[in-house]
């Protein structure tokens, strides 16, 4: 058996990942503490809630007192850190919660693990591992041509990336300064179920679905590179099992779509399978989004060759599963979008 410590396991990509794991695995045991902020939420793991393989914890990552105290409690293997303030639209508005949960945060997960893990200097328990969990966001923009590359240098944009790049860097310092046994995963934009309506695919679905304004930052033709949440999933497994220690793992599967494209997919598949009355007219261009990186784009080879991962979904499969889920669980999409969602919205979309 091998005990995972997840942290933010209560978002989006997080509960994939539990419930990934506890589905595929019985020799594993998962802790998943969370803080459970906006993004946070325990309806995305009811499925896991009774399993005897996995316990809650609600905490911050920032909280000395209560991540040690976990590692006293549990014999932890593993530490997969998704735990972080993740939208950038709210980093530029309000970036300093950004720095202390995704830098202060990471920095004490990596001393608290540290610290358990240690038995003698610069030596750590056979077999345990810190895995952060993070971006292509901190290799900043690509022009027309060209991927991110794991050799790519840092340059990140937006308080979150730059945030992320920092955490990235104290990640590596633990490595080089102490020994300390890492890895760091490099993922594109993810997609898929939980995903919290503040980002760019269920924002668009909720919207086009309630008869509201569409908007596209800018001229919509800044590319992402779309990968299946499932997918990421399995690279973290594959990483954290076989990854070599030290390792940057970047996990992509060259499916690049202008954001226009993916607004036209969400709206062709309403107006097919839910309601003929929506289309193309609610698309709204609006003000350009501050420092707005135009191109991601990812090379997976290291992690092909290295690990033998590659993306079992293809985009054309996953949007349509994504699109059918947020349709099934209307339920959940209401929860997520009631009280502080609303706000955030107005302030956001509205100028109210
Ligand atoms: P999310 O915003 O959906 O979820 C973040 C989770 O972290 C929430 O459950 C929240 O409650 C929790 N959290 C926030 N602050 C915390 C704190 N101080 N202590 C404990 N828990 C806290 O994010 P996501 O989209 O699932 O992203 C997860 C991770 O993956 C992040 O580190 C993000 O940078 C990275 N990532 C995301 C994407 C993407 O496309 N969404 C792509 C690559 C990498
Ligand atoms: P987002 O889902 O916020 O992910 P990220 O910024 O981390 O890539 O945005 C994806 C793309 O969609 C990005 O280029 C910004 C754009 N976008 C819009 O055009 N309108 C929106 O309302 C949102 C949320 C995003």
């Amino acid at each position: 058996m091998k005990t995972y410590l997840v942290t933010g396991g209560a978002g989006f990509i997080g509960a994939n990942f539990v419930l990934y794991m506890l589905d595929r695995y019985d020799d594993v045991r998962i802790i998943n503490l969370d803080k459970l902020t906006y993004a946070g939420n325990l309806e995305n793991l009811t499925a896991v809630e009774k399993n005897p393989n996995y316990r809650f914890v609600q905490a911050d990552i920032c909280d000395k007192e209560a991540v040690s105290a976990l590692f006293r409690e549990e014999e932890i293997d593993y530490v997969v850190n998704f735990a972080a303030e993740s939208h950038v639209d709210r980093s530029i508005a309000d970036p300093q919660i950004f720095v202390k949960t995704n830098v202060m945060g990471t920095v004490n997960l990596l001393q608290c693990a540290k610290e358990a893990w240690q038995v003698g200097d610069d030596t750590y328990r056979d077999g345990v591992k810190y895995l952060q969990v993070s971006t292509d966001e901190v290799y900043g923009t690509l022009g027309e041509t060209g991927y991110f590359m794991e050799t790519t240098p840092l340059d990140p944009h937006s308080p979150y990336s730059s945030s992320k790049a920092s955490a990235d860097l104290f990640v590596k310092a633990f490595a080089d300064t102490y020994k300390f046994p890492v890895n760091i995963t490099r993922c594109s934009n993810n997609y898929g179920p939980y995903q919290f309506p503040e980002k760019l695919i269920p924002l668009i679905m909720n919207n086009t679905l309630h008869h509201k304004p569409l908007p596209v930052y800018g001229d919509g033709m800044q590319v992402r590179d779309w990968l299946y949440v499932e997918d990421h999933c399995k690279a973290i497994d594959m990483v954290i099992r076989s990854g070599v220690l030290g390792e940057v793992y970047n996990v992509g599967g060259h499916n690049e779509r202008p954001n226009i494209f993916i607004v036209k997919t969400i709206i062709s598949y309403i107006k097919e399978h839910v309601d003929p009355e929506v289309g193309e007219h609610l698309i709204t261009y609006v003000t350009d989004r501050k420092g707005h990186d135009r191109r991601y784009g990812i090379d997976p080879t290291k992690i092909k060759d290295a690990l033998g991962w590659y993306p079992e979904t293809t985009f054309e499969v996953g949007i349509k599963k994504t699109l059918k889920w947020y349709l099934e669980h209307k339920d959940w999409v209401e929860h997520v979008t009631s009280g502080a969602y609303q706000s955030y919205y107005q302030k956001m979309y509205e100028g109210k």
